[in-house]
């Protein structure tokens, strides 16, 4: 069998299924991934034939996919402000959108010189930040699984970042930040039906929910960073689909020059305050 033939049939059985976007995408990444090539070579390389081998990863890759799997699992990697991480089900898939923490952190405390990123999970912010600002930087999660995760991250992306294991902050001392910056687990458990089944089934519950109303982390991360940041630091979060109003109730006259960031849509997708 051919590049172009199983290009062919791979995106008609995702399309059959029903469900899942961008079936010719999916194929060729997963077609790319059993040959252990870039996409770009399956477009130069249409007449090449399969081996054994590569049709049985394409064919197992092509059955995870069908169960729900998402594709970044089955690669193993996801790009994140232009470097490539290394994912496992151990953490979230980093989202485009949470690139807007790292923009918002660049464009407001650009200077910080000591920086914490809080459920650091693959350890794209902290890994990012460190690399863009040059900054001392530590990352915390609760997760061990994901803290070997995004140690390695760290490692093959030459970062030097210190990973912690502890809840949210609590290992950190009074005073130490210029810069802290989350994307917080902030579902609602009863949200939990209605989310699409890659997300439900297969990413960390610890990553996507909060508790019953999904403001639990950050009222806790608002307050712990009263403690952690030394005065006039940064807090940057990233922001659920309609958390506006829940996080702005919390930010109290202690935190200033608080700005919301809309994301493309022009959903608040980032807030960030000041420690007065
Ligand atoms: C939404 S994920 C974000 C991961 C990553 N920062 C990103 O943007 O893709 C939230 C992370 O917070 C971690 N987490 C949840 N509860 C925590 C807690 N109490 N203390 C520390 N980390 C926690 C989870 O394990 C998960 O890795």
């Amino acid at each position: 069998m051919t590049v172009q033939t199983a290009l062919v049939q791979g995106a008609q059985l995702l399309e059959d299924e029903g469900a899942i976007p961008v079936p010719r995408l999916t194929a060729e990444v997963l077609l790319a991934h059993a040959l252990r090539r870039e996409r770009v070579y399956l477009f130069g390389h249409p007449e090449h034939e399969l081996s054994e081998i590569e049709w049985l990863h394409y064919g197992r890759y092509l059955h995870e996919r069908l169960q729900g799997k998402p594709t970044q699992y089955i690669t193993g990697r996801q790009e994140f402000y232009g470097r490539e991480f290394r994912v496992t089900p151990d953490v979230l898939i980093p989202r485009p959108e949470t690139e807007h923490v790292v923009e918002t952190a660049l464009r407001l405390a650009g200077g910080a010189s000591r920086i914490l990123d809080v459920g650091c999970g693959s350890g794209n912010l902290a890994v990012t930040l460190q690399l863009e600002t040059g900054a001392a930087a530590w990352a915390s999660d609760i997760s061990p699984a994901a803290l070997r995760v995004a140690a390695r991250n760290a490692l093959s992306l030459d970062a030097p970042v210190s990973f912690v294991a502890c809840d949210l902050m609590s290992a950190f001392a009074s005073r130490s930040m210029d810069l802290i910056v989350s994307n917080p687990p902030y579902v609602p458990l009863k949200e939990a039906a209605g989310l699409q089944r890659e997300v439900r089934d297969w990413e960390p519950r610890q990553a996507l929910f909060a508790g019953p109303t999904g403001f639990e982390i950050y009222e806790r991360l608002v307050s712990d960073s009263a403690r952690v940041l030394k005065p006039g630091g940064w807090l940057i979060m990233e922001l659920g689909f309609s958390s506006r109003e829940g996080v702005a109730a919390m930010l109290s006259a202690r935190w200033r020059e608080v700005e919301w960031v809309p994301d493309l849509a022009g959903i608040p997708r980032v807030v960030a305050a000041a420690l007065g």
